[in-house]
């Protein structure tokens, strides 16, 4: 994959600092074994896969003794003195894909190691690479295939790829997953998060089959500052330099061929007529299709500009704002992560119906369904990885995770027109060593794709009493698009003034989104709409009204994204009646009833 470039070093840089950036990314560079440095084959939703989902043998491994007595041999009893403590037949069975924690009441809370197994076949095909496909796996994982450790990641919400090219049999393969979820200091996130730790295959497993030329990878968009021409890279793997590709968009008459250069690459930029540009009142998508020898592959891509011009967010040449809200990936019914295109569609259609243009996807990458369906609902997204409160930023380890992980998520969504924003970080306290891990993270995302817009998330917005204005001091916003605010006035802080004397003056020069505001409310419960302890929908619906007043003294805001769209589970929500486990402050109940605050944030949208 593409280096992460080394952040413009400044002259406050140490040698020693210096060093402990270049080690790791070096490092990195070195080992194969990790699998974030494999490419990811491009839009293997339109490939030729044979789909390894449905019900696999499980083990709970609670002390991990599964891989020290090599269980993935899957060893049977021969002789009469044989025996073996373990058997993947005739025991647990887990859905795949999906979480552990939602399946059987005993793994509700489990963090630990869960293996999971299965056979499959796989018919010969002569002249294919043969690849095993993982949507993403909670959260990091070995596997085994017919007895051998094949690979492993880290990272629970992003792709990752094994090649099994000459290692798959025509049948009867056993594949084994060591899957573990346990936190540790050093994750992304790390030891305590506000949603639930779901640990399992929580996405899609495909055998994905391609020619042994093909189509790896590709990104093909709309010139950042044009608005007519198309520019597009392609890379093949196992092709000769020289090869001829192919890119044909047949609505916009466009056929383009180019050849290969030394590394497999082809690059081309062609301008077209008539372009209807991608837009959330009119997400046009177009036929694209790429070809080169016995390979082809099509999918849907959207043409859109997006950019900052001061403190406007620009779409297509036109300020923009934000009607946005975030959501976990997770179905509030079923208490599990979502997986499928219908989880997908049902968050979506009650995002659509508050009147939304936007999605921050909180607070990592989701899986595909929901980024494609978005797409072509018409929804702009802002996509993240989990860089949330404790991030051991002075690890190096933990930032060359944290850069691939986010490599492997702007890999992934480069295609996708409707993603405008690549979320850096949630709630960082500023640092010397928190702003070379950002740094870090921005190279990375701009070493793959230049066109969207960098942004984070702040918790440092405080009331300034002499000046009577809210403000902010953190000189990294400097080095970001578009700034973005966390506040929760009326619930983690009373009000200092009332909201119509609210005046904010932050981040002056830049766009701001309010990328959370809120407050909790139990469903169906009714009290004073000025006690917060009463839970009440009355209490959380002027708490909207104030926020929503407040928000009309902030001369640069450019968008708002209310927490949250669903009541969700967090393992720190421990009030017994008004929580249970679950964190309130959605606009619609873990049941999907909507609460009072939705009718007041939809009648703002609809005004916007
Ligand atoms: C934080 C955080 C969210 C969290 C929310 C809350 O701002 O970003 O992930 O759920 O506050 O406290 O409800």
């Amino acid at each position: 994959a593409p280096v992460c470039r080394i952040p413009k070093l400044r002259n406050t840089m140490k040698m020693k600092t210096l060093t402990k950036l270049i080690m790791p990314l070096a490092l990195s560079l070195l080992t194969t074994a990790d699998l974030g440095a494999q490419e990811l084959i491009a839009n293997v939703y339109g490939r030729e896969t044979q789909s390894l989902n449905g019900k696999w043998d499980a083990i709970v491994d609670l002390y991990d003794q599964g891989r020290k007595n090599k269980i993935y041999l899957n060893r049977k009893p021969e002789g009469k003195t044989d025996f073996y403590e373990y058997s993947f037949e005739n025991g647990l069975r887990l859905d795949v894909p999906s979480d552990w924690n939602s399946q059987t009441p005993e793994l509700k809370y489990y963090e630990g190691t869960v293996w999971y197994a299965r056979r499959f076949d796989a018919p010969k095909q002569e002249g294919q690479r043969q690849f095993l496909h993982f949507g993403a796996v909670s959260y990091r994982c070995r596997v085994y295939l017919n007895g051998e450790e094949i690979g492993s990641h880290e990272g629970g919400f992003t792709p990752f790829q094994i090649e099994v090219t000459g290692k798959v049999k025509p049948s009867g393969n056993f594949l084994a997953v060591e899957v573990n979820n346990t936190r540790t200091p050093d994750a992304i996130p790390a030891m305590a998060f506000d949603w639930w730790n779901y640990g399992g295959i929580t996405r899609d497993v495909s055998l994905v089959s391609v020619p042994d030329a093909f189509i790896e990878d590709y990104f093909i968009r709309l010139g950042k500052d044009s608005a007519d021409r198309i520019d597009a890279d392609i890379r093949l793997s196992g092709a000769t330099p020289g090869t001829a590709v192919e890119i044909e968009i047949p609505e916009l008459k466009v056929r383009k061929t180019a050849v290969t250069d030394e590394r497999g690459t082809a690059t081309m930029s062609f301008n077209v007529k008539k372009l209807d540009r991608w837009s959330p009142a009119a997400p046009k998508l177009y036929r694209v299709i790429v070809s080169t020898g016995r390979d082809r592959v099509e999918e849907s891509i959207g043409f859109r500009n997006i950019r900052v011009e001061g403190e406007e967010i620009v779409l297509n040449g036109a300020p923009l704002f934000l009607k946005s809200i975030s959501f976990h990936e997770e179905i509030p019914q079923r208490m599990g992560r979502a997986h499928s295109e219908a989880d997908a569609v049902m968050l979506l259609s009650e995002a659509k119906a508050l009147g939304c243009n936007m999605i921050r996807l909180a607070h990592y990458p989701q899986n595909e369904y929901i980024v494609r369906l978005a797409e072509k609902m018409g929804f702009l997204l802002w996509e993240e990885i989990p860089i949330w409160q404790g991030i051991d930023f002075g690890n190096d380890r933990t930032r060359e995770k944290a850069g691939r992980m986010i490599k492997e998520m702007v890999i992934r969504d480069k295609n996708r027109c409707a993603l405008a924003f690549w979320g850096v970080a949630n709630e960082t306290q500023p640092s010397e060593a928190r702003n070379a891990f950002l740094r870090y993270l921005i190279s990375c995302c701009r070493s793959i794709d230049d066109t969207r817009l960098i942004v984070a998330a702040f918790d440092l917005v405080r009331f300034d009493r002499e000046r009577q204005l809210f403000v902010m001091n953190d000189p990294f916003i400097e080095e970001l698009d578009v700034v973005a605010i966390n506040k929760y006035m009326g619930w983690y802080h009373p009000w200092p003034l009332t909201p119509d004397k609210a005046v904010w003056d932050v981040a002056r020069g830049k766009p701001l989104i309010i990328s959370e505001f809120g407050g909790e409310a139990l469903y169906g419960q009714h009290g004073p709409a000025d006690v917060a302890s009463s839970w009440s929908e009355e209490y959380q619906a002027a708490l909207y009204a104030d926020n929503l007043r407040m928000f009309e003294n902030i001369p640069n805001l450019r968008g708002v994204s209310p927490w949250i769209l669903f009541d969700f589970r967090s393992p720190f929500r421990f009030h017994p009646t008004n929580q249970d486990g679950w964190n309130r402050k959605g606009l619609v109940s873990d049941q999907g009833y909507r609460k009072k605050a939705w009718y007041l944030m939809k009648e703002y949208y609809d005004k916007h």
